[in-house]
């Protein structure tokens, strides 16, 4: 099914020796992707978690193509325009947090929050050496992202650029496993313990961890951090890259575990997965802290597509889209649950989870991680199903586009269903 090598091409986290050469596609729509030899595919993992309603979307299409009859691109920081301060309006409003920063993807948006928090301190004349994070975290592959994720093969080579950070072990759970209560409370024991050195900020994945394996916990553990996080006079940063835009069954995840953060770093699902676009939400109070007559108070940073007027447009289509939709979002763990039931008495089937869009489950081995060939060959079989997945090692799951009938999601099932009993 795989077309080849491009000689000028360079594949993000690909190992070229190992890895099957990339599909060629043509198009997508709604959920499915066309190759370029007319095979279809289900894209059961939203494309990396960033097509939110489905690929090809009308109304963000046509949204982008107006707005780039206006104005496709403007320096942001001398003028100000339309679709920026809608769409700051919009998330600011829904979010309760005042002030919208723009930068260009995830992991930009993660180094912004984390600058803002630290700088915060700073200006205060108070500075904060301590970030807290917590075990198996992603927050991206920029270095001030990746200092802050868990240390993994992914990270090794960078080591020594890396800054330190304390951790705090994620006491996850799942159906298996509903009552994690005894790794909770040494989670937050040895949260109080760290955050006993001042510290400038928490940064979370609210709910689930992605990356490091569909990793969920219960709102009750976060909203224990967030207690002690607010006791310690610390900064709260959610990154919603991947929980935000209904992803957990809410708008955001951080409404699902009813906590406030200060800072919330959001992507992916922002433009409907359609453009590359970060944004960091900050509240008044921290805004108000870079005010000063003092320019070295200044936030000094930058990118050059900050507030992309084509990306805003295309987020503000979305938001629309999502709202006027929300039973899509809001009904799909319901549409999950079952499906996932059924699966959970496979013998190759444990801790089996699902919250809102994302339904996982680990593959019985006995040596689970990223490395596990597992994932590969339920991939494979599940391609030749007409089903595209990209598990983590030994993690298989399913994050699709908010479009997916009820036939497809069920022909994803069954894939997957099909793989685990073929599996060697
Ligand atoms: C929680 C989280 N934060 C940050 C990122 C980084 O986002 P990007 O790949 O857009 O840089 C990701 C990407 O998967 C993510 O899942």
């Amino acid at each position: 099914m795989n077309g080849s090598w491009h000689p000028h091409l360079w594949h993000p986290t690909t190992q070229v020796c190992t890895a099957p050469s990339p599909l060629p596609v043509r198009s997508g729509r709604g959920a499915v992707l066309e190759l370029a030899d007319g095979r279809q595919l289900i894209d059961a993992i939203s494309s990396w978690w960033v097509t939110l309603h489905g690929h090809g979307e009308p109304a963000i299409a046509a949204a982008i193509g107006r707005q780039a009859q206006d104005l496709e691109q403007v320096i942001f920081a001398n003028f100000s325009h339309a679709p920026a301060e809608k769409l700051a309006t919009a998330l600011s409003e829904r979010s309760g947090l005042e002030r919208l920063f723009f930068s260009d993807n995830g992991s930009t948006a993660v180094e912004v929050a984390l600058k803002i928090a630290w700088q915060w301190w700073h200006n205060r004349g108070e500075p904060r050496q301590r970030l807290i994070a917590f075990a198996g975290a992603y927050h991206g592959d920029t270095v001030g992202a990746m200092a802050v994720g868990a240390r993994s093969l992914f990270t090794a080579a960078y080591d020594p650029l890396l800054f330190d950070v304390a951790r705090v072990d994620w006491p996850q759970c799942s159906w298996d496993d509903p009552e994690p209560l005894a790794r909770e409370s040494a989670a937050l024991a040895a949260l109080e313990q760290a955050l006993a050195t001042p510290t400038a900020a928490v940064i979370l994945e609210p709910l689930i961890q992605g990356a490091s394996g569909m990793a969920m916990v219960r709102p009750a553990f976060l909203q224990a951090v967030q207690r002690r996080v607010r006791a310690a006079g610390a900064l709260l940063i959610a990154d919603e890259v991947m929980t935000g835009f209904g992803r957990t069954g809410h708008l955001f995840a951080c409404q699902r575990a009813g906590i406030a953060p200060d800072l919330m770093a959001l992507s992916k699902g922002l433009t409907g997965g359609f453009l590359p676009m970060g944004v960091t939400l900050a509240s008044e109070r921290l805004y108000q802290g870079f005010i000063s007559a003092d320019p070295s108070a200044t936030f000094f940073h930058g990118h050059s597509f900050t507030a992309n007027p084509l990306g805003c447009a295309a987020a503000l289509a979305s938001l629309e889209l999502l709202e006027a939709r929300a039973e899509r979002y809001q009904g799909f763990e319901g549409r999950h649950r079952p499906l996932l039931e059924g699966l959970r008495c496979h013998p190759r089937v444990r801790r089996a989870r699902c919250l809102g869009t994302v339904a996982a489950f680990d593959v019985a081995v006995t040596q689970p991680g990223y490395l596990n060939g597992v994932g590969l060959e339920i991939q494979r079989h599940c391609l030749e199903a007409g089903v595209y997945l990209r598990p983590l090692g030994h993690v298989v799951y399913l994050l699709p586009p908010l479009c997916l009938s009820d036939d497809q999601l069920e022909r994803c099932y069954t894939a997957i269903s099909r793989a685990l009993d073929a599996l060697s």
